[in-house]
């Protein structure tokens, strides 16, 4: 337990499960209130109310963060409680691996829904009621794969390396308001959406490549996270943190 978010108002995107519900724990236990933002409403509801059991401030929203409308009901209901709003994380997404061949409309739709129109609307939404609190702090989380050619993964690396680019874009444009724009770039983690899509062959070799020797924890993800949405990273905006065990600059 710390205070290092004590008095802020945050909202997590996907924020029922793996990493985002890890964010939304760690963020609770360093002093914010808690919004759980999730398509999922009833998973959302749960883990707002594991926060409230432990002693925090959460609420639970239900939408589709491919939806602008979806933020200003989440956005705006936290506003109204609290009075202010101060930290927005960019986490929700639905993926599916496959060859190019294999890729459908409805698929590059949901893809780019959840994975980048969403961080669109949450910056736009987020930072004009950050801007009334007198600044904030946006995390994207975005992935190794922004930066590497993942087999079968085209249109995610795509869109998770289009975040990198908002990320940047976006800090210069919010930093004269105080609103900082950051992206976390995690390796694999071990996650409810990562047993979807990588079997376990692939995990092992996974593993046998990374310099620190397993594969991440969602607490590695929300540490991170919370560095970048507290003051202690009061003069870092634009940046993306890869956060991966050092598999990305691993060379072997
Ligand atoms: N787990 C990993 O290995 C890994 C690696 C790199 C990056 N990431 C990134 O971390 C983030 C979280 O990943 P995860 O593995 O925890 O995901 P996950 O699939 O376990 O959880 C995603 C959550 O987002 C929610 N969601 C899906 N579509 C939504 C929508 N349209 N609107 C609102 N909520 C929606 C789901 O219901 C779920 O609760 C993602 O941005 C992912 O790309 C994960």
């Amino acid at each position: 337990m710390g205070n290092r978010l004590k008095g802020k108002v945050a909202l997590v995107t996907g924020g029922a499960q793996g990493i985002g519900r890890a964010i939304c724990e760690r963020f609770a236990a360093e002093g914010a209130a808690i919004g759980v933002l999730d398509i999922k409403g009833d998973n959302a509801e749960r883990a707002a109310q594991a926060l409230r059991d432990q002693g925090a401030q959460a609420h639970a929203y239900a939408g589709d963060v491919a939806q602008r409308a979806t933020f200003e009901a989440a956005v705006g209901d936290l506003e109204q409680r609290y009075g202010r709003f101060d930290v927005l994380v960019n986490n929700a997404i639905w993926v599916r691996y496959g060859p190019i061949d294999a890729i459908t409309p409805e698929m590059l739709a949901r893809m780019t829904g959840t994975g980048f129109h969403s961080v669109v609307w949450g910056i736009q939404v987020g930072a004009a009621a950050m801007a009334r609190s007198g600044g904030g702090a946006i995390v994207n989380i975005a992935s190794a794969a922004s930066f590497l050619g993942i087999p079968s993964g085209m249109v995610y690396c795509g869109v998770k390396a289009a975040v990198l680019g908002l990320t940047r874009s976006a800090s210069v444009d919010l930093g004269p308001q105080k609103i900082r724009v950051n992206a976390v770039c995690p390796g694999s983690v071990k996650t409810e959406g990562v047993a979807i899509n990588v079997n376990p062959e692939m995990v092992a070799k996974r593993i046998a490549r990374a310099p620190l020797g397993r594969l991440g924890e969602v607490e590695d993800i929300a540490n991170a996270s919370l560095f970048l949405a507290s003051d202690e990273s009061s003069f870092v905006t634009g940046e993306s943190l890869l956060v991966d065990g050092g598999t990305t600059h691993a060379l072997l």
